[in-house]
């Protein structure tokens, strides 16, 4: 397994282009399913996961040419309506093909995604919407298997009512209902921009999608059971996005101007790294982040959007372990996203975790350590640190990291950050 070496040094300066958003890509490009015809996606990264998504299309019978930033995917000579267990547990998003599957072939077989580091993540919000529109579903061996309702298993349009927001759980009844006959209201669905994305490509797509972005969501399902190609550029990535502008707020002295951004996408971020004292403007789709003075401690609770993105938390920390004071950083969308905090702590950093909750004491400095990636943004997280800490950083099992970064050393150093990346690694 690869490891990424970071020798820490001084602030980052320069700039760096934000690539295409990941969690947009992915369910977008499950819409294929939804038509035959030859779809080509534009500004997609070029990232494990997308190639994970790639390979689960083409068992499904799907034609797919993946020329990063370029994806086409066409329909096949066949069709196979199941996600199997060695494709779905390389990535949970997977379950976003059964949405598109159950609605286009009237059944669908997927392997239940298994738990992950960060929780259990369950998709009985997923199964509860499908039963909504007149699916059956039956749990057997691992596998979910889906009918939909009478001979063709047309879904019925209807009502959803998710209990807690879900970002894919709202993704895929989404694809769903685009081609059930009438119309469906969800409710209480996520407001993520990657939502909004997945609406605008629907809409191009033929269905008639209103209110994306916001908690209710109604979709009049297109009446020929099939739904036309699209050709589509994806939006910018903004958990990258944040990633990087706390890289550069990390030590007294960076400068870092961030291209190729959405700023409201990222705001939620932007008024905690502000209220810590780091200096940003914005331009169009360029955020200018400075630090040049010392950090104060701010408390963060991680909440659905607009609310503070859970996938920016341990970024976030480990800006605080540089704060002055305590601040309180509170988890409340997944059960186990602080694997991060004992990397962190061989570091030096001062941590105390408290159920879902870690309170950070700042510290002067972090020293460097080999250390264990366990899930993406924690991996992300070290990485940041390592800029910082004294000494070298290994960060090991970096394969989390592929997951979600593209090119991740050779956009660091760009910044001038000292990185490499290590072959073969002990894992
Ligand atoms: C999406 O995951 C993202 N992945 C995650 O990003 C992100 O952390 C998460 O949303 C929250 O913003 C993609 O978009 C591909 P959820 P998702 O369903 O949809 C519970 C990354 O780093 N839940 O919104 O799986 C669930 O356990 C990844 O890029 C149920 O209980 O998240 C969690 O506690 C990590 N039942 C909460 O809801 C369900 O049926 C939110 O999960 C579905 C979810």
């Amino acid at each position: 397994m690869d490891a990424i070496r970071i020798r820490g040094g001084g602030p980052l300066r320069g700039a760096v282009r934000i690539s295409g958003a990941k969690n947009a890509a992915l369910p977008i490009l499950c819409a294929t399913l939804l038509s035959d015809g030859a779809s080509r996606l534009r500004n997609v990264p070029a990232l494990r996961d997308i190639d994970t998504t790639a390979a689960l299309l083409r068992f499904l019978g799907r034609d797919v040419k993946v020329a990063a930033p370029e994806v086409e995917v066409a329909a096949g000579s066949s069709v196979r309506p199941e996600a199997p267990y060695e494709l779905v547990k390389q990535m949970r998003a997977s379950v976003l093909v059964l949405g598109p599957l159950v609605a286009r072939f009237g059944h669908a077989k997927v392997s239940l995604p298994g738990g992950c580091a960060i929780g259990a993540r369950p998709i009985d919000q997923h199964l509860k919407g499908l039963e909504a529109m007149g699916c059956k579903i039956r749990l057997e061996r691992g596998y979910v298997h889906v009918e939909g309702p009478g001979d063709r298993g047309r879904l019925r349009a209807g009502e959803v009512y998710f209990d807690i927001p879900t970002v894919t759980g709202t993704e895929n009844l989404m694809m769903a209902a685009a081609l059930a006959k009438g119309r469906t209201t969800l409710v209480n669905c996520a407001r993520e921009p990657e939502v909004e994305e997945l609406a605008r490509v629907l809409n191009k797509m033929g269905a008639e999608v209103d209110g994306a972005g916001t908690d209710v969501i109604h979709i009049r399902g297109s009446e020929r059971g099939e739904l036309a190609p699209f050709d589509h550029a994806i939006i910018p990535d903004r958990i990258e996005t944040g990633t990087y502008m706390i890289a550069a707020a990390v030590a007294e002295g960076g400068e870092v101007t961030v291209q190729g951004a959405e700023v409201s996408d990222i705001e939620p971020l932007i008024v905690k790294m502000r209220a810590a004292g780091v200096e940003i403007a914005t331009e169009g789709q360029n955020i200018l982040v400075r630090r040049n003075k010392p950090l104060k401690a701010v408390n963060v609770t991680t909440a659905p959007h607009p609310g503070f993105p859970t996938d920016m938390q341990a970024q976030f920390l480990v800006l605080m372990c540089f704060a002055r004071g305590e601040s309180v950083i509170s988890e409340t969308i997944f059960e186990n996203r602080f694997m991060h905090v004992p990397e962190l702590q061989r570091m030096g950093a001062s941590i105390a975790l408290r159920g879902n909750t870690a309170v950070v004491q700042g510290v002067d400095k972090l020293y460097g350590a080999s250390v264990m990636a366990t899930d993406l943004r924690a991996s992300a997280s070290l990485v940041i640190a390592g800029l910082v800490a004294e000494d070298e950083t290994e960060v090991r099992r970096v394969y989390h990291i592929d997951r979600g970064y593209e090119r991740i050393e050779e956009k660091m150093r760009g910044l001038g950050a000292k990185i490499e990346r290590v072959k073969g690694a002990d894992a």
